[in-house]
């Protein structure tokens, strides 16, 4: 048994460092940091729209989702060639075996890529080198899951699942990103329809800034097993109780819903009253380069901000990232034993 209680407040930033978890909810074009986009950009001759690495910087300053989207897209432009993907996952798993992520689950957009003429296997192949080897040199076990870009047609979703095929073994499942507001769950119905007869894990941003009835569609329409952000079920009593009861994962972003301007600030963040109602709610970066910090930032400055928040919190934030995480049972169990030692010597 683990004395939560007896854990002061000063413990929390140094057990939530150490602590085990997954991370569930990471675009993996958005950790592309503006020294690697700048050292893409020469190595393979792309022009961008900014002089240097400070004046891309300081175009980070998002009033909402779409306003970071154009920044994001432009970033991912500098990536053509397999070892540009490779570089990129590789930089981000360096970071996450530092906040001790011991299984991640990489978001990846091909349109963003097929669509400057890269190819879709170029893109599964560097990313799927460096899951390997993430594996071998931190030990961090990473799965693949492949977005659908909203704000294109659902045809384009259905032509991407498609040229994705003969990849079929290098990811387990499909979600749906990019501009939320006009563009519900509904919009992509065939093609999760399609994805489910071929046996992916099915997932969905909704309700970061669209409704909560983007998440009764993501539910109810897409039959997603998990939400991506799901932030904003907090306004509907009905959908937290569901979300509650059927234990539907939640992939909050706090730091990012802070950059993107769906809370003002950390403190007014509804992350207490979600884990307090019984919501499986994890803790995520999102796109850790644009929001101001990877997976350990999220957590203490969450912790910092929210007084509320207690070592038990903590303890289930982690328990829940596995629980929700598409890993096997045996891995889970070692990675929750290993959680419980931490806090039992904290
Ligand atoms: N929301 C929607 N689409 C995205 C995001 C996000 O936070 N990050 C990258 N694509
Ligand atoms: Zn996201």
């Amino acid at each position: 048994m683990i004395d939560f209680d007896a854990i002061s407040r000063d413990r929390l930033p140094a057990l939530l460092r150490a602590m085990p978890k997954a991370e569930l909810h990471i675009h993996i074009e958005g950790s592309l940091q503006p020294e690697l986009i700048f050292a893409l950009a020469q190595r393979n001759g792309v022009a961008l729209p900014y002089a240097s690495v400070q004046a891309l910087r300081a175009a980070y300053a998002f009033t909402d989702l779409q306003s970071f989207l154009d920044i994001y897209y432009a970033g991912a432009s500098v990536l053509l060639h397999e070892e540009d993907f490779f570089d990129m996952a590789m930089a981000y798993f360096r970071r996450a075996a530092a906040d001790h992520v011991v299984h991640a689950e990489l978001f990846f957009d091909p349109q963003t890529h097929t669509e400057r003429g890269v190819g879709i296997g170029t893109v599964i192949a560097g990313l799927t080198r460096a899951s390997r080897a993430a594996q071998a040199e931190f030990g961090i076990s990473a799965l693949l899951i492949l977005c659908f870009l909203r704000h294109l047609s659902e045809d384009a979703a259905l032509a991407t699942l498609d040229a994705a095929l003969p990849y079929r073994e290098h990811f387990v499942g499909v979600g749906l990103d990019s501009s939320e507001l006009g563009h519900p769950p509904e919009k992509f119905a065939r093609v999760f329809a399609r994805s489910r007869e071929l046996g992916l894990h099915l997932v969905a941003h909704a309700g970061e800034e669209g409704p909560p009835a983007y998440i009764w569609s993501a539910l109810d329409v897409l039959q997603v097993q998990r939400i991506d952000h799901g932030v904003r079920c907090v306004e509907d009593a009905a959908l937290v109780a569901r979300l509650a009861a059927q234990r539907v994962p939640l992939t909050v972003c706090p730091l990012s819903n802070v950059k993107l301007c769906v809370y003002p600030t950390l403190a007014a963040h509804p992350l207490p009253a979600m884990l307090d109602a019984g919501l499986c709610a994890t803790i995520n970066s999102d796109d850790p380069a644009y929001f101001g910090g990877y997976l350990n930032q999220n957590f203490i400055a969450t912790f910092e901000a929210l007084p509320q928040l207690t070592a038990r919190h903590a303890h289930r934030l982690a328990s829940n990232s596995f629980e929700a995480s598409f890993a096997g049972a045996d891995v889970k169990r070692r990675w929750t034993e290993a959680l419980d030692k931490v806090f039992a010597s904290g």
